[in-house]
């Protein structure tokens, strides 16, 4: 049976596991996913190990994408932009090919929810790794305008310039938002995780629209209750972005699409 496998440090949180069992069930593959604890220094030892077993693909999660981005023979564009890797795939000719599904992930949950992106106004905050990985697969749908809001400045600055010529980017201190409305607003900070909300101008909610959180929980977060709040008219959690990148990894490596509606609900099932 084909092997596959998350790992990361810690694991036990992972939904991964759940996600592709039932998308191994709900397209009759043949295949098994588990999830692996690796030590913060191991985790070379531990690829090395599971593909001279004979693994097929992994998934890599925090804090080994930097190292699995090294660890592929062979990068697609959108991975070598985001540099992080959190899918390898065990090629034929012995190498490895790394992918980032991540900004795809979150894309196809957008489409799915009926948020439009093109000629959009999108406001990204935040200009970490989580950002960095969403920029290309964000832009590829042509909004208006992309602009990348950050506590750091500079961090902002660089992503925008680092992508200047994948579409049209721009960066802006917090506080220069005020006066200014976005049709979507995507929160990849790490704020929602101790219950804050980054400090941006609540004018950047128009009446029409809809604010993204990258993180999700069994409650609303911080981001999304703050959003509610300030009259957004959709606000949206990163579930769907979960099964998102877990269905374009799927895809990757068994080379079919699975359906994300219906075990993005049985996964909110599993947080009540
Ligand atoms: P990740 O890989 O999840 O993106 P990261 O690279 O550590 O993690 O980036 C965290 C992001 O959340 C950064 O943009 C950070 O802002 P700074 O660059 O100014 O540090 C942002 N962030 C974290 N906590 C925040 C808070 N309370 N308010 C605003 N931004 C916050």
């Amino acid at each position: 049976m084909d092997k596959y496998v998350v790992f990361g440090n810690p694991i036990g949180q992972s939904k991964s596991p759940f996600i592709h069992t039932l998308f191994a069930r709900q397209t009759s593959q043949q295949m098994t996913y588990t999830s692996q604890l690796v030590a913060l220094d191991g985790f070379v030892q531990a690829a090395d190990a599971f593909f001279n077993d004979g693994g097929k693909g992994c998934n890599i999660t925090v804090p080994f994408k930097e190292q699995a981005y090294q660890y592929a023979t062979t990068l697609t564009e959108r991975a070598r932009l985001a540099g992080a890797v959190n899918t390898l795939k065990k090629l034929d000719d012995g190498g490895v090919l790394g992918d980032n599904t991540d900004g795809e992930g979150l894309v196809q949950d957008l489409i799915n929810q009926h948020v439009e992106l093109k000629e959009q106004r999108i406001l990204l905050l935040g200009a970490g790794g989580a950002a960095r990985g969403v920029i290309l697969p964000l832009l590829a749908q042509q909004p208006k305008q992309l602009v990348i809001a950050n506590r750091t400045l500079s961090k902002a600055q660089q992503l925008a310039e680092l992508f200047s010529s994948d579409g049209n980017v721009a960066a802006l201190e917090q506080a220069e938002l005020e006066d200014q409305t976005f049709d979507v607003i995507i929160n990849s900070t790490s704020a929602s995780l101790s219950g804050d909300v980054p400090a941006i101008p609540s004018t950047v909610i128009g009446a029409n629209t809809t604010c993204y959180d990258m993180v999700y929980g069994s409650a609303i977060t911080s981001f999304n209750r703050w959003a509610k709040e300030h009259g957004a008219i959709k606000t949206l959690d990163g579930l769907g972005m979960l099964v998102g990148q877990a269905a374009e990894s799927f895809m990757l490596w068994r080379g079919l699409r699975p359906g994300a509606k219906q075990v993005q609900r049985e996964l909110r099932r599993t947080l009540q």
